[in-house]
């Protein structure tokens, strides 16, 4: 184009979007049913020139080119340069050529159904994207009809918002709740009848230009526990604007695995105008070939890029434990532990029952190969009392009846079985150490005893060189210790039993379960001249 040509092309221009009523579109859409209207783009008026006649003519597949006049259709006008369809119906589809001398013009009409379920028609709507929080008009504005139209109506979605002016309007600031369908309705009085003629403004309401850096949610390395052959959905979220891409780095060395797989993105938008997109990345039935590699999940946007990383490891087996079989692991541990500790109280409470039994079960006998000649040697005062005391009596009547008679063992008491004479203190070492235990009936009257001290090598002998068993009987409660030869003080406290003359005792008595305890194990051949079930004392 020419320098000069250049204001005379730009007037033109300014001409064209002036007289708008006038139609340049060359494929024209309208509505069934409303009225409609094609005008000539002229410079000069419509009347200027009667030289040359005006003729509008039609041309449509079967019909071929028909010459239009006022007669051909009462709902065709003619009015200068313009044609006049009151109202446009579906079989005026077609060609239509202005001619005027040598001057033509052609558009191409296509007459669409009206869409009955709604107050416009969607195939007849002028799409406009407006910014958020930029000036937002709609305006109800029909110049060629402006003249004719009794009343105009303003619906946004249907639903009615302004009417009764001649051009309802409206004009603010962009919100997204502003996004919609405007359809003004033209009211329009021709010859009598009534007509509607529609304008739909399909209105989008856009995000702001203003682009903020776009963010993936979540850290940027993320390790993810898995177990071969289970699946995986790993899940790359974003914070981004409207043309922003976000897509997952899968590519290895040697191609992707083939149990990848990258699903559609989701998006949604923000009240702001921006965008939530999630892509999730699905691996199905993992492989070690899908471990220690990182998955990259990337946001990218005009100005920045964001990256997450997810790296898949195989799961530990100690993390392997879920919560609740852990719980129940703690549950049985204890209950065991419960159970342990009971049992073993109940051993420590009933060890002696225990250990008889067990011996009764057995038949164990300790006393067969050791060559000694008694079960055991009982020592006890026996001189500065009387001979009839209770110590006396203990010794040389109850033990003997209870251990020799109902349970088979064999004494040795210096009293009965020693023949009198000989040297006293040779004679107890030799019963010692022929006897497998020694019992000491004690007293507060022990200490008196000469004995004492011929005893006190023997037990020394016992306990140090642990030849014998030391049974202690304590008859009378014995409040000080001190008077008792040294070695005593190594006795274990179990060895020790205390005789209760006041309580009534038979065979199965703690006291003498007690001392068959500390007795060798041996089988019984009880003498049973005495009666069973008799009992060893009784309060009288
Ligand atoms: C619209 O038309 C009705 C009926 O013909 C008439 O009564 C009314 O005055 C008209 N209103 C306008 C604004 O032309
Ligand atoms: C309305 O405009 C939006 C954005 O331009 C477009 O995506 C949509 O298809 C339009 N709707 C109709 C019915 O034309
Ligand atoms: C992915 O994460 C986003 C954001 O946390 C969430 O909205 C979306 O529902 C998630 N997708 C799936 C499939 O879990
Ligand atoms: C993912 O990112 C890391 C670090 O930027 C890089 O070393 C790795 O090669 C990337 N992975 C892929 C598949 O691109």
């Amino acid at each position: 184009m020419q320098c000069s040509e250049l204001p005379l092309a730009l007037f033109a221009l300014m001409c064209i979007s002036t007289s708008e009523t006038c139609t340049l579109r060359p494929h024209i859409t309208a509505v069934e049913g409303e009225p409609f209207y094609l005008k000539y783009c002229s410079s000069l008026p419509g009347h200027a020139s009667e030289k040359n006649t005006i003729r509008w003519s039609k041309s449509s597949g079967s019909h071929g080119h028909v010459e239009l006049s006022p007669r051909s259709s009462p709902r065709i006008a003619f009015r200068g340069y313009v044609l006049e369809f009151w109202p446009v119906e579906l079989n005026d589809t077609g060609s239509y050529i202005f001619q005027r001398g040598n001057d033509t013009h052609n558009w191409k009409l296509n007459v669409t159904q009206r869409d009955k379920h709604n107050c416009f028609t969607k195939k007849q709507v002028i799409s406009r994207t407006v910014e958020v929080e930029q000036s937002l008009r709609v305006s109800c504005e029909n110049s060629y009809y402006q003249n004719l139209v009794n009343r105009t109506s303003l619906y946004k979605d249907c639903e009615k918002i302004a009417e009764n002016n001649k051009n309802p309007f409206i004009r603010k600031n962009a919100e997204f709740k502003d996004q919609g369908f405007y359809t003004c309705v033209f009211s329009v009085y021709h010859n009598g009848k009534l007509f509607h003629i529609t304008k739909t403004f399909n209105i989008t309401i856009a995000g702001d230009h203003n682009n903020i850096n776009p963010v993936i949610f979540g850290q940027e390395v993320n390790h993810v526990e898995v177990e071969l052959g289970k699946n995986v959905q790993l899940n790359c979220s974003a914070f981004l604007n409207e043309m922003d891409l976000v897509y997952w780095n899968i590519l290895k060395e040697n191609g992707t695995n083939p149990n990848v797989y990258e699903e559609e993105e989701m998006r949604i938008r923000t009240s702001e105008g921006k965008w939530h997109a999630s892509k999730i990345l699905r691996i199905e039935n993992i492989t070690e070939d899908n471990l220690n590699f990182s998955y990259n999940c990337t946001v990218v946007s005009e100005g920045s890029v964001d990256t997450m990383r997810f790296i898949l490891l195989k799961k530990e087996d100690t993390g392997d434990i879920p919560g609740y079989i852990f719980t129940r692991g703690m549950i049985i541990s204890a209950s065991v532990l419960v159970a342990v500790v009971c049992l073993v109280t109940v051993c420590v409470i009933y060890r002696v029952d225990l250990v008889l039994f067990y011996r009764h079960l057995i038949g164990r006998d300790e006393t067969l190969t050791d060559g000694k000649t008694y079960d055991a040697f009982v020592s006890y005062l026996k001189k500065c009392g009387p001979e009839d005391g209770e110590e006396h009596n203990f010794a040389v009547e109850i033990l003997p009846r209870v251990l020799e008679k109902h349970f088979g063992y064999k004494l040795c008491i210096f009293e009965r079985d020693v023949v009198p004479g000989g040297a006293v203190v040779d004679e107890i070492h030799s019963l010692i150490e022929k006897s497998r235990r020694l019992i000491i009936v004690l007293s507060e009257n022990y200490m008196s005893n000469e004995v004492r001290y011929e005893l006190e090598s023997g037990l020394h002998e016992a306990l140090v060189e642990r030849k014998i068993k030391i049974i202690l009987i304590e008859f009378t409660p014995i409040s000080n210790f001190t008077f008792l030869p040294q070695s005593l003080e190594l006795l274990k406290s179990h060895r020790i039993l205390k005789w209760k003359s006041d309580q009534y005792l038979s065979y199965d008595s703690r006291f003498w379960k007690n001392l068959l305890y500390l007795m060798p194990a041996k089988k019984v051949k009880p003498d049973r001249d005495e009666g069973e079930a008799l009992p060893v004392l009784s309060e009288s």
